[in-house]
């Protein structure tokens, strides 16, 4: 959560710089925003609620070769000017923008304040120029007052500050992602690479207990705590700016799932051997945990049908935020496969410290390259969905079910069988997403988006989808969804079904078909508008969504129809599906 950017080098438009970047990451946060320019020996502030695309570059037109800047996603504190970063101390001389966490901020602030600090902002976020300040008493230099207030933090957090006396910038981490973009003129130091990707592709990365000065001609990387220097390797980033950029959509999100055609096939395209290793690993392990969050827990969910069903293998599946008291059942010997589009989710970061403290190994499956979870993951698959910016996942779920799907039929010794069937089943994918059927879906959304109740029910690996379905809808149209078992409706929810309610089934082409048939029946003999995303057409649907039967590949293609109409429901609401309200794309926070 939030969006950190920073830029030192010889360019003398940095405030300009810092403001254009900072909009390719409001996907982090967008409750408000602020920009830092060290102009002189002055500092120049400004900040406001709402969204930093609304804001015009030219108007920080300064001449100034250092600046930082920050889009909120509210956590201490209302969504307020004051409550916006960059956050200064009393003299005015230091400039502080911060993701994540400073959970001490309480008995800090209380000390600051015996001392006599009086505080502007809500925020935790405040507590750290004020720190800052207070060890430069007994320690002048900058940077080393900066690794003596970060000693006195208790939390997650990245950090991104300067001195109107220095020429540097600093930035330490102790769990929110930042990463450098080395260019010719200058570093770039952000929460993610899309800010400064029209710059430079050359990317260095801070870990988490590392510090970093720059004074944009040179860059020094430390151990936050010892102040031991750390080599720092450069990687080239493989993401074309186009691929990050909306085109000829109206929403990422639309684009996102459009990709779906292609994204899914660079999915499956893993290495043989690889995936052979794997499926060995997971047949050996005492013991395989499936953790994600979200839609990413959804596809681990999934997953379990997968392995059950093609791989006759029993696997647990655990949210990240509900694994820590699962920590018992981890042996050096059992193995934990992360799945995560961002591999910044903290729930499932902090998953996979329990299972590397236990000695398990982990595995990754991750969109982000150079992302945490990659990183500090034994091994990782890339699903290479290429960039996901709007914050519903879409193209990220498809990319983590075809892995898994995969891995599954790796571990039958079908591999192959496996991925001609994914492979078939995106040339599907690709006839479906045809112009008639995206009108078809917007002409169903017209239809239902006026009902504030909607229910969505599926069985064996379409329960998961029901579940995922509900999240897709809830956070971009801010309908109440949910989504159930087909076979748990008859014990409590078919209660809330009224006349005219939209349910939607998801159906395959199985041996679980004829039950939800049943409970379609059931649904719409209490009243329900029933809603079927089956293969085939049945007089219990009033509307039937038709795909294409991929046999067990099915969950892959009902979630996209869902999708889509999520989507549409968003847009007739008038709601932006890009950035929905209260949430942000990358969850760095517990
Ligand atoms: O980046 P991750 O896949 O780890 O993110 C996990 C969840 O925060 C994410 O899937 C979230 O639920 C999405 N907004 C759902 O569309």
């Amino acid at each position: 959560m939030c969006g950190i950017f920073g830029y030192v080098g010889s360019r003398n438009n940095a405030g300009q710089l810092v403001v254009k970047g900072l909009k390719n990451l409001e996907y982090r946060g967008y409750d408000s925003w602020g920009v830092a320019c060290k102009v002189g020996d002055a500092v120049l502030v400004e900040k406001d609620i709402g969204k930093i695309s609304a804001v015009n570059e030219s108007e920080f037109a300064h001449d100034c070769g250092m600046a930082i800047s920050h889009t909120r996603w509210a956590t201490h504190g209302g969504v307020t000017a004051m409550n916006a970063h960059p956050h200064l101390n009393e003299a005015g001389t230091i400039a502080v923008v911060h993701n994540g966490i400073i959970e001490n901020f309480q008995s800090l602030r209380n000390e600051l304040k015996e001392k006599g600090y009086t505080f502007k902002s809500e925020t935790d976020t405040e507590v750290i120029p004020y720190i800052i300040e207070e060890e430069m008493k007994t320690t002048p230099d900058f940077a080393s007052a900066v690794r003596k207030a970060c000693a006195k933090f208790d939390g997650r957090y990245g950090i991104l500050a300067f001195h109107t006396e220095s020429n540097t910038l600093v930035a330490t981490r102790t769990g929110s992602p930042l990463i450098v973009g080395v260019g010719e003129d200058g570093y770039f130091i952000a929460s993610d690479i899309p800010a400064f990707m029209e710059h430079t592709k050359t990317v260095q990365y801070l870990d988490d207990g590392e510090m970093l000065v720059t004074d944009g001609k040179s860059i020094l990387f430390t151990d936050l705590e010892t102040g031991e220097e750390h080599p720092k390797r450069e990687i080239e980033i493989t993401w074309s700016v186009e691929e990050a950029q909306k085109g000829e959509y109206a929403h990422f999100m639309l684009k996102e799932i459009m990709e779906q055609k292609d994204s899914i096939a660079r999915a499956v395209n893993q290495d043989d051997d690889q995936i052979k290793v794997i499926a060995d690993a997971i047949k050996n392990a005492q013991g395989t945990f499936l953790v994600g969050s979200g839609t990413a827990h959804k596809a681990c969910m999934a997953a379990e049908y997968f392995f059950s069903v093609i791989a006759k293998h029993h696997v647990n599946v655990t949210s990240g935020g509900e694994f820590k008291v699962h920590h018992h059942f981890l042996k050096p010997e059992s193995l934990m496969i992360v799945v995560s589009q961002s591999g910044e989710t903290a729930d499932t970061l902090e998953a996979m410290k329990v299972a590397k403290s236990k000695g398990a190994k982990v595995l990754a499956i991750v969109n982000a390259e150079g992302s945490t979870i990659d990183r500090e993951a034994d091994y990782t698959l890339l699903i290479n969905a290429g960039p996901e910016r709007a914050v519903a996942s879409t193209k990220a779920l498809t990319g983590q079910m075809a892995v898994l799907m995969m891995i599954a039929h790796a571990m039958n010794d079908k591999l192959h069988e496996g991925k001609t069937l994914l492979l078939n089943t995106v040339s599907s994918i690709n006839d479906m997403l045809n112009p008639r059927y995206i009108d078809f879906l917007e002409e169903v959304a017209q239809e239902i988006q006026h009902h504030e109740d909607l229910y969505i029910i599926g069985k064996s690996w379409n329960y998961p989808i029901a579940l995922e379905s509900a999240i897709k809808i809830q956070e971009v149209s801010y309908i109440h969804a949910e989504g159930f078992a087909a076979s748990e409706l008859k014990h409590g929810p078919i209660a809330l079904i009224e006349e005219g309610t939209p349910c939607i089934a998801l159906l395959g082409n199985d041996e679980v078909t004829p039950d939800i048939i049943s409970n379609t029946i059931e649904l719409k003999a209490r009243g329900a508008q029933t809603i079927a995303i089956a293969p085939e057409n049945n007089e219990a649907f009033d509307t039937w969504i038709k795909v294409p039967d991929v046999g067990v590949a099915q969950a892959i293609v009902n979630v996209i129809p869902i999708q889509v109409l999520a989507y549409f429901l968003a847009v007739k609401r008038g709601k932006d599906p890009d950035m929905p309200r209260n949430l942000a794309k990358s969850v760095t926070v517990k």
